[in-house]
């Protein structure tokens, strides 16, 4: 198993990188692929393990997928399974997005109950409930479940919460619906526009992304394109508290600045600048304190529960008492517990921590909860804690930061990849 060790904390970050693509744009238009027998080009594809599993599906499928460097090749001609493996399901739970290409292209979908991080049940019920209203029908047994409509027919669906997923999905299989579907109470994120620009290159007829109603008029047929994703808005996040933790100047190019508003607000709010130029970020160093905060997960374009574990290693360190309530996942706070073995003083109670802010953090032995964006702030809170620290079961991180390492590196940070029993990896 891989690790990460930061040799020295302490030191302040500086220099400049390039953001990937966005994972959680990716995701969803690679499942897009499905709905049309075709040859598809996909750039600025990050190279991560999610990815991975996302092509796996689609070669288990009978598709053909070749990823070169940041482009991404997708042929769907061949695609005759309506099955996706339980092994896959499990790996990752936004396999779960195949559901409405499946049912939109062949009528057919079967999966087992989805896996994915560990920051709560994060069923699949809105999606299936989505599905039913749109005539497809369900069985479920042994932990499978079968999905079988001869046409999903467009419906009015209001959701019950602005679920990322269940509008992307809802999305995917109106595509190919008979009729027009509106989604009401739909998730607002930057990702969902760039899926809807993704499918109207297809020939779809999709529009409202960006607002909590979106109109897709079913088409009968659909064709093949080329795409390039967006910026990764969780990526930049995370890289511009790395600056801020270790009283760095990162520089970031590839950036949306639109997507970060709320991260900004926070940051400004924190007591740190950035300069917005363009698509180039700079978080400027600053010798201020660092202002406790009091934050509270939304949809977007509220504050992102993705940038939440990150910003709860920054206020480990703020000069007073921070307030962190996460509203969108039941569990989401198992890093309190790794970041108070570096010294952090963390109170969780439920859905929120009450953060005390102390003078510095130590250097630890500490181990990455399963899910990516709590490693993340692990490797935070060590950039910026004395002495040497050493995360394990990295490969949480690796599902959603491409070459995180590489790029800390490039930032002069002393990180280096481990294997598990503590000799540098070559990689
Ligand atoms: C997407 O997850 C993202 N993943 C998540 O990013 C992100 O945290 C989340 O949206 C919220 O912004 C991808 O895009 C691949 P939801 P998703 O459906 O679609 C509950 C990362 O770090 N729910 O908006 O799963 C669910 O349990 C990941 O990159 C149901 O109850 O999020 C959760 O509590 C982590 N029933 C809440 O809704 C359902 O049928 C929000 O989930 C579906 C969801």
């Amino acid at each position: 198993m891989e690790g990460i060790r930061i040799l020295k904390g302490e030191k302040p970050l500086q220099g400049e990188i390039k953001i990937s693509g966005s994972k959680n744009a990716a995701l969803p238009i690679m499942a897009a692929t499905v709905l049309h027998p075709g040859e598809f080009i996909l750039h600025d594809i990050p190279v991560l393990k999610d990815i991975a599993v996302m092509r796996e599906v689609l070669i288990s499928l009978g598709g053909r997928v070749e990823q070169r460097g940041n482009s991404i090749f997708i042929d769907t001609r061949q695609i005759d399974s309506i099955e996706i493996p339980d092994q896959l399901m499990r790996k990752m739970r936004a396999s779960i997005l195949f559901m409405g290409p499946l049912l939109g292209r062949f009528g057919k979908v079967r999966i087992s109950q989805p896996g994915g991080c560990s920051i709560g049940p994060r069923p699949i019920d809105w999606h299936i409930k989505g599905f039913k209203q749109m005539d497809a029908v369900f069985q479920e047994s042994h932990g499978f479940i079968a999905g079988k409509s001869s046409q999903l027919q467009g419906k009015e669906i209001h959701l019950d919460f602005p679920s990322v997923g269940t509008t992307e999905n809802i999305m995917l299989g109106a595509a190919r619906a008979q009729g027009v579907t509106v989604i009401r109470n739909a998730a607002r994120e930057p990702e969902i526009v760039d899926l809807q620009n993704f499918l109207n290159s297809m020939g779809a007829d999709i529009f409202g992304a960006g607002t909590d109603m979106i109109k897709i008029s079913g088409q009968k047929t659909l064709k093949a394109c080329e795409h390039t994703v967006i910026p990764d808005r969780i990526e930049a996040g995370t890289f511009l508290l790395a600056g801020a933790i270790t009283r760095g100047e990162v520089k970031l190019h590839n950036v949306i600045p639109e997507h970060l508003e709320a991260t900004l607000a926070k940051i400004d709010e924190a007591g740190f600048k950035v300069r917005v130029e363009g698509e180039t970020l700079t978080l400027l160093p600053t010798d201020e304190k660092i202002n406790p905060l009091e934050i509270k997960t939304q949809p977007y374009p509220g504050f992102p529960t993705d940038m939440q574990p990150q910003f709860m290693a920054l206020m480990a360190l703020a000069e007073g008492t921070s307030l962190i309530s996460e509203n969108i996942f039941e569990n989401r706070m198992k890093h309190a517990e790794e970041l108070k073995r570096m010294g952090a003083r963390i109170r969780v109670e439920g859905r929120t921590a009450i953060v005390q802010g102390v003078d510095r953090l130590f250097g630890a032995f500490v181990e990455s909860p399963p899910a990516l964006r709590a490693g993340a702030a692990l490797v935070l809170a060590g950039l910026a804690a004395e002495g040497e620290t050493v995360i394990t079961d990295i490969e949480h991180i690796q599902r959603g930061y491409e070459d995180l390492v590489g790029k800390m590196k490039a930032l002069g940070a002393e990180i280096e990849l481990i294997s598990v029993n503590g000799e540098e990896k070559n990689d």
